[in-house]
């Protein structure tokens, strides 16, 4: 298989990013940072998590930052769901589209969602119906597909067996999440391969977390596969609260700089992107970890 013509990026750090800020961030910053990558062209911008305040404070503030937004027809602004009682914050909130999140590890699981893996199931499968049944989206997450940080390897055809499992709950697409960034090309690309076989490659996106530098390189390999779509964080921000060490997702920009060589359309401005990270970069307080926003920005300086 060759490479799509085109790629759907999944912009995750106003969530993904953004959860793992142990310093509060205003929604004020939240919104104009999400309405900076609308205008830069991304087609699917993660705006928040209707989840526990107690477990992720800094998500607390989602409802106004979903009601904050300007949303440009055509774009989609998923948030996160846990259970039911989160799929109702969601829909007051107005969203148009959901994402449950499982784990591929038992004990991220009960870490992340405090419930076993087939508890999950449980619990996501009346959510999906019902937001289905409310005209939203639902879009799916593996977590840890490619290693846990409490148990070390996973098989893939654990993670093929749930990507198939949420895939029947009416998910539209499953994102695998490599939440500690510990995969490497040839295990990447052996997962998809796998996880292929159970659902269709077009279904199938990729979220690798940068930890140890190989996220690029595990996208490319997804792409030599056929996979086109690949979540990413402006800036590179985060990391995941329960997964220590975990660096942020790759940086959007570096994937966008990526895919504009490879002559692969996004439909993003990548001046543009660049300057929603050098926003958020200085609303923080720290430069992007994104090799590629620090390139133009010096060059721009210079
Ligand atoms: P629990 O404590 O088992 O839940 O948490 P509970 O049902 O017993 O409720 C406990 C309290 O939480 C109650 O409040 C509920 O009302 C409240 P209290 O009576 O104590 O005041 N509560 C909620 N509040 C707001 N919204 C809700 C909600 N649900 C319950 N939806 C629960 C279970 C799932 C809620 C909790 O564990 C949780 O919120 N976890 C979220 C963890 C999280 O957001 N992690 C980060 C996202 S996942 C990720 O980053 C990975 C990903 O990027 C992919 C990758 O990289 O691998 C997606
Ligand atoms: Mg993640």
């Amino acid at each position: 298989m060759g490479f799509p013509s085109r790629v759907k990026i999944v912009e995750v750090g106003p969530r993904d990013g953004l959860q793992n800020e142990s310093q509060p961030v205003p929604a004020s910053v939240k919104i104009a940072l999400i309405d900076r990558l609308t205008e830069a062209g991304l087609p699917v911008i993660e705006s928040g998590s209707f989840v526990s305040p107690k477990w992720v404070p800094q998500m607390a503030g989602s409802a106004e930052v979903m009601a904050g937004i300007r949303r440009k027809p055509g774009v989609s602004y998923p948030v996160l769901v846990p259970n039911m009682k989160g799929l109702e914050a969601a829909l007051a909130a107005g969203a148009d589209e959901i994402a449950i999140f499982g784990a591929a590890s038992e004990s991220f699981s009960q870490k992340n969602i405090n419930c076993s893996i087939a508890e999950s199931l449980a619990r996501f499968r009346p959510v999906a119906e019902s937001a289905l049944a409310n005209g939203l989206r639902v879009r799916g997450y593996l977590s840890c597909v490619l290693g846990c940080p409490y148990e070390g390897a996973v098989s893939s055809d654990v993670v093929a067996g749930l990507s198939a499992e949420l895939m029947a709950m009416g998910c539209y697409e499953v994102s695998l999440g490599d939440t500690i960034g510990v995969g490497t090309p040839g295990k990447a690309a052996a997962l998809l391969e796998r996880t292929a076989r159970d659902v269709p490659i077009d279904r199938l996106a990729v979220h690798f977390h940068d930890t140890y530098g190989q996220a690029l390189a595990n996208i490319y390999a997804a792409l030599e596969l056929g996979v086109a779509v690949v979540d990413s964080s402006v800036a590179g921000l985060g990391g995941c609260p329960y997964a220590k060490g975990a660096s942020g997702n790759i940086a959007t920009e570096d994937v966008v700089y990526m895919l504009d060589g490879l002559g692969i359309e996004t439909g993003i401005d990548l001046e543009a992107l660049v300057d929603a990270a050098l926003f958020i970069s200085q609303a923080l307080g720290r430069p992007p970890a994104s090799k590629v926003a620090c390139a133009i920005a010096g060059k721009r300086a210079a």
